[in-house]
Formats: structure tokens, C-alpha cells, sequence
């Protein structure tokens, strides 16, 4: 079946892993990854699918309505899925008219230019592909927008010291606990904190509107904390895996009992891909990794795995013969023995920043069949090898301007 799909935000961390897999395992569609390229987007994501003929990547702006609705037009787009987002929670504390601007206007503008695009069909919101032995190929349109938990808020942390979670997954760890009784499920009143959950709220409201005012068929999305490689090292664990390698303090905020909820990103892409092709039109999905971990537990895990990783602790012949994760989630080590746990250093707490997120992503799993799929201290291992094994990557990324930002954020 032929399809023509604009990702967007195609370049940024959980778009690349969402243009690979669909470049991947679908030689058939026509895959466009649309993005901007700000400081976030780096084509080196996608370098080993660069040359793949199913693929073409289009610099633009999304706030750019003339050049959007033109690019619908000439490839006879049919699926849009939309992540391109400005998407730092700290930055937009600093400035939060570049949310505004990115992440609701340029939602509205994308969602208008294909309602235009769409509405204009014979039958609208279906797509006439013409194909190569001349026959004519129907696709019902669809956009789907890609959004967040932080909309939800904040939930409490009434079970400080964890209790057993009311979920078990694939993903569950032995660590794992739940930090309190409550969840966000889709019908979860929002009642976004920052600048970035306001302007994430707003474009899923808009993204709503495109269905109940014109019928656009819509899906949206709200996933939790995601992880894994190609992650811009502003965010908490490639920032702190890259400190530690350099030996430079951690800057924990607050008293690091936050807690969020984990997904490897690679499962937040095959959610994607199964949500985009079967999800029922004009209905949310949560996704999560049921697996709720406070800020200061993650820290310590990451220090030792880049500390085994690196040789910096001494392991006796047994531990060693052991994978680090297997050790981690054993709990076997003690902290004394990293000599990079004296990185960790308290800093003012971030402004507004919300207790607790947990995700209770069931109706996925019932509905679409889909379950997150790695242990996290699996992949917390996966993602701190890949960035030891690609320094190059972040190297480059943390050049020029990143230095800047860092200076600034953490002065
Ligand atoms: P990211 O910051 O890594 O990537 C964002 C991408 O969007 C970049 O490639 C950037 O160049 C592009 N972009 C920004 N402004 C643009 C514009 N005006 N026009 C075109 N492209 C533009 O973000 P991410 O972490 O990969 O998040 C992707 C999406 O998923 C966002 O919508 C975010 O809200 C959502 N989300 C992220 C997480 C997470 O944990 N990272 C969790 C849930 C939802
Ligand atoms: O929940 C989904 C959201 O997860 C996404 O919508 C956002 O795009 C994504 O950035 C992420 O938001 P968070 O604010 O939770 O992620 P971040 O990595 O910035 O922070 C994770 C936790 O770590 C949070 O409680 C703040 C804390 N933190 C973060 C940084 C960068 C620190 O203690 N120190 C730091 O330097």
C-alpha cells in the first residue's frame, strides 16, 4: 500500500528513531522528514538512511503556512505525523514566546494548510495515489500529533518511599515502585505547569478542534519521559552520562526526589507506528513505560554504569564476569565504591517543577496490543554504551553555542 507521510520533527531525537523505523519497514511509503533544523535537529541522526530511496528530508520552518500547504500539494500527502516541537522544559522557562510560536502556532498552521490540502480532495480527507500500472490507490488522510504527559500536571507523591506498582510489564525492573496511588489516564483533567506543558496543551486542543469542527481525522498522543541515543544532552541523562565521562558536577534540582516515568524510545517509536496505522480516529492513547523512578535513583544507576563501563571502579573477578545491568538491577553495589558519585551536586530546584508524572498507558495495551519491551536497567545500559561508543556525536552536538546555553542555564 502506497502512502505519503510528512514526519515532522523528523531530525530531533524521538522523530529520527520514528523516520527510521518507518523507513525501514515500509520501502513502500514515501517518507518526508520535515524539520527546521534548530539547535535540536541534527541530520547525523539519520546518516544510515540518508541514501535510502523511500526517504527525502525538506528543510522548513512549520510556522511557514505557504511553503507547508505547497509541499502537501506537490507530493500528495496523506499522513502527517507531527513532532517537531520546541521541547525543553528549561528553556521555555527562559523564554516561552518560542513555545508559543513553535508548538501552537506552528500546529494551527500545519493542521489549516492540511485541512486546505485535504478538503480540496473529490472526497475529502481521502487521497487518490496514482499508481505505477496506471490503477488509482485511495489512503484516508490522517494527522496525528505527538504530545506529552506534562499536560496532564503533576500528580502527588503520597507513597514517598514507593510501593509495589499496580502494574507489571516486560519493562518492570526489580526496583520498580509506584510513588503514589494516582495515574494520569486519558481522561485526566490537563492542567499544564510550564510554559512548554501550556503551549503542548494548547496545540493538542487545537489538534482536537481540526476533528470536532471540520472532521479532520485526528489522533493524538501522550507519552511519558523518553531515553535511548540521539538524545540532545540538555536533558537529564545524556547531560549527566557526558558530565561524568568529563568528570563535571551533576547539577541535581532540588533534592532530586522528582519522579518520572521511563520509556525507551525505540518503544515510544513502535507505538507510533502501530497508533498511526490503527489507532481509532479522534481518540488519545497514553503511553508510558510504567516505570516511575525518582531523579536522585536514576542519577546513581547512571553513574555506575558509566563507571563500570569506563573501568573506573575496581570489580571484583565475579562482578565482573556479570553484566553491569544485571548488577544494577541486584542492587549489589554500593555507592561508596563509585568514585564518581561525589559528582553529585544540589542546585536550586527547577521553577514549578512538578512532583510526580506516571503514565497508565492500559488502553494501548488492551486496545493496539502494544507493551514496552526493555527492562530500564537494560536500557539504560543500551543508552549509556551508545553514548561512550559515540563520542563523536556528542562532541559535535555540545560544540559552538551548546557551551553558551550551559553557562547560562547553570551559572
Ligand atoms: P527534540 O527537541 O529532540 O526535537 C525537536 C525537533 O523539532 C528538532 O529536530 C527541531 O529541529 C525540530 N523543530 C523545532 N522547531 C521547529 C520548527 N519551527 N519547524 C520545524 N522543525 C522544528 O524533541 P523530542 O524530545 O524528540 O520530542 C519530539 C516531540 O515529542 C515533541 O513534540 C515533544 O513535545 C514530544 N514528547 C517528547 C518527550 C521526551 O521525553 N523527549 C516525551 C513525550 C512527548
Ligand atoms: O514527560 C515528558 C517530557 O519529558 C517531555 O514532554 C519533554 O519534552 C522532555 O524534555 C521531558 O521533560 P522533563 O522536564 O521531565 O525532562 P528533563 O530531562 O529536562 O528532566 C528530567 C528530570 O530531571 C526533571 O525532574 C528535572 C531533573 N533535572 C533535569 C536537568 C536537565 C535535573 O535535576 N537536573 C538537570 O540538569
Amino acid at each position: 500500500m502506497k502512502r505519503n507521510i510528512i514526519i515532522t520533527g523528523g531530525a530531533g531525537f524521538i522523530g529520527s528513531h520514528v523516520v527510521r523505523l518507518f523507513v525501514n519497514k515500509y520501502p513502500e511509503y514515501n517518507i518526508i522528514n520535515l524539520d527546521k533544523l534548530t539547535y535540536a535537529g541534527n541530520l547525523a541522526n539519520l546518516k544510515d538512511i540518508e541514501d535510502k530511496p523511500n526517504y527525502k528530508f525538506v528543510k522548513m520552518d512549520i510556522c511557514d503556512f505557504e511553503a507547508f500547504y505547497q509541499l502537501m500539494q506537490d507530493e500528495k500527502i496523506d499522513g502527517i505525523i507531527h513532532l517537531a516541537a520546541e521541547s525543553h522544559v528549561d528553556r521555555s522557562i527562559k523564554d516561552p514566546f518560542t513555545f508559543a510560536r513553535t508548538n501552537v502556532m506552528g500546529t494551527l498552521s500545519l493542521l489549516q494548510a492540511a485541512k486546505l490540502y485535504w478538503e480540496s480532495q473529490p472526497t475529502p480527507y481521502v487521497v487518490e495515489h496514482e499508481m505505477a500500472d496506471g490503477s488509482k490507490l485511495k489512503a484516508q488522510s490522517r494527522f496525528y500529533h505527538i504530545s506529552t504527559d506534562e499536560v496532564y500536571g503533576a500528580l502527588e507523591m503520597n507513597r514517598p518511599e514507593g510501593i509495589e506498582p499496580p502494574f507489571k510489564t516486560v519493562a518492570s525492573s526489580e526496583g520498580h515502585k509506584a510513588y503514589g496511588d494516582e495515574f494520569f489516564y486519558e481522561t485526566t483533567k490537563y492542567n499544564p505547569h510550564s510554559p512548554y506543558s501550556a503551549a503542548k496543551a494548547s496545540s493538542d486542543h487545537f489538534v482536537r478542534a481540526y476533528h470536532d469542527t471540520y472532521g479532520m481525522p485526528t489522533i493524538v498522543t501522550n507519552c511519558s519521559n523518553n531515553y535511548g541515543p540521539y538524545q540532545f544532552p540538555e536533558k537529564l541523562i545524556p547531560l549527566f552520562i557526558n558530565n561524568i565521562r568529563h568528570r563535571k558536577p551533576l547539577p541535581v534540582y532540588g533534592k532530586g526526589e522528582n519522579v518520572r516515568d521511563w520509556l525507551y524510545v525505540e518503544d515510544h517509536a513502535r507505538a507510533i507506528d502501530i497508533i498511526f496505522h490503527n489507532g481509532k480516529i479522534a481518540e488519545t492513547y497514553n503511553i508510558g513505560g510504567f516505570n516511575e523512578w525518582k531523579n536522585i535513583d536514576i542519577i546513581k544507576t547512571i553513574i555506575k554504569t558509566v563507571d563500570i563501563a569506563l573501568g573506573r571502579v575496581e570489580l571484583t573477578e565475579e562482578q565482573q564476569k556479570m553484566n553491569s545491568s544485571w548488577l544494577m538491577a541486584h542492587g549489589s553495589l554500593p555507592d561508596e565504591m563509585f568514585p564518581d558519585m561525589s559528582l553529585i551536586t544540589y542546585v536550586t530546584d527547577r521553577l514549578g517543577h512538578d512532583a510526580r508524572y506516571a503514565i497508565d498507558s492500559t488502553k494501548l495495551q488492551k486496545e493496539l496490543g502494544w507493551e514496552p519491551s526493555l527492562q530500564f536497567e537494560e536500557g539504560i545500559e543500551k543508552t549509556v554504551r551508545w553514548y561512550l561508543d559515540n563520542q563523536d556525536w556528542m562532541d559535535n552536538v555540545t560544540s559552538g553555542d551548546y557551551q553558551k546555553y550551559y553557562e547560562e542555564m547553570y551559572k
